[in-house]
């Protein structure tokens, strides 16, 4: 028997459902050297900004009981030295590269961005980092605005909308864990036109240095990630499946087979693999194997039956 390990996310079809997640892939070349690049369901790319950013000053990085700080600040070459430089390497290795896009300056900057890459056949699908600060909604009183777009309902719907019209390539929506209910914020990007949405991104958190007294990340706060978020990203990707009819892409955590399943279960279609990368380059190509032996093993003919398939009693 062969398991059928193939899912659609929108109009995009993935031969298996394990992606790797932005800003922990580079730009695929990093990690030529030690898995088959060809074997992976899809890349996202590291968020890219219509301009250059250098990110932001170092200590940017930092370990944490099961897991890690980061502060990078999206350093990023920009679009037009991205599309240039880094695209072409991308599209060569065969798999779809979802390109994920973030704004400094509002709405208008997501919709350039979309705008341009919908003219590049290389890129297969558009992911829409609204996790980033400095983007609000322009109906929102200054007072009011939260930091995040993906911390308000109005601020993601109409960045999601704005970008809909602009182009025809599958959308997704990247969530923050920031917020109190997620699937809020979900169902504005469903309703925007979105076709699947990805979660989580990082959890802000801080570490402090008691020797020094000093934060250890220079811009004190930073993002959370790897197994210590796992069951926050469980628990969101179980709310959201049960809220939207669109694909749920679950990350967070995801260090091997066990712990990719378990995201399948709680409702996700596909999953996202990212500080993994930085403790075993090979865990894709891993997790890829593992899920198809799984499925054999357990007499499941095709993942998707897998998916939402949690007990849950009452
Ligand atoms: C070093 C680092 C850089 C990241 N850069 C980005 C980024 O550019 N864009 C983005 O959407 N998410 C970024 N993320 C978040 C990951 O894509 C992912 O959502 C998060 O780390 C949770 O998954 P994980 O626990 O498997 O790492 C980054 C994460 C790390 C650790």
């Amino acid at each position: 028997m062969k398991a059928k390990l193939s899912v659609n996310i929108g109009k995009l079809k993935l031969k298996n459902p394990v992606i790797v997640a932005s800003g922990t892939f580079g730009y695929g070349e990093e990690f030529a050297d030690f898995i088959d690049l060809k074997k992976l369901g899809a890349i996202v790319s590291k968020t890219i900004t219509l301009r250059p950013r250098q990110g932001n000053p170092p200590p940017r990085t930092c370990e944490t009981p099961a897991g890690m700080l980061n502060s990078i600040g999206l350093e990023n070459p920009g679009l037009d030295a991205f599309t240039e430089c880094k695209l072409p390497g991308l599209a060569k290795i065969g798999v779809p590269v979802i390109v994920s896009i973030a704004s400094e300056s509002g709405v208008s900057e997501f919709v350039e961005l979309a705008r341009c890459l919908d003219k590049l056949r290389e890129v297969a699908a558009i992911e829409i980092n609204i996790s980033c600060p400095n983007i609000r909604a322009a109906s929102v009183p200054a007072s009011q605005r939260p930091s995040l777009v993906a911390q308000d309902p109005k601020a993601t719907y109409e960045v999601v909308k704005a970008i809909r019209k602009v182009t025809t390539k599958t959308l997704i929506t990247k969530l923050s864990p920031n917020v109190t209910d997620i699937t809020e914020i979900a169902i504005a990007a469903e309703r925007a036109g979105s076709d699947a949405v990805s979660l989580i991104n990082t959890l802000t958190g801080m570490s402090i240095d008691i020797a020094t007294r000093k934060p250890r990340i220079a811009c004190v706060t930073a993002g959370l990630s790897g197994p210590a978020i796992r069951p926050i990203a469980v628990r969101m990707v179980w709310e959201v499946y049960r809220k939207v009819k669109i694909p749920v892409i679950g990350m967070g955590g995801i260090m091997d087979t066990a712990s990719a399943l378990e995201f399948f279960l709680a409702g996700a279609t596909a999953i996202s693999i990212g500080t993994a990368n930085f403790i075993n380059p090979r865990a894709a190509a891993e997790i890829i194997y593992g899920l198809e032996k799984f499925l054999v093993k357990n007499k499941v003919n095709n993942i998707r039956q897998l998916i939402g398939s949690v007990k849950i009693e009452n």
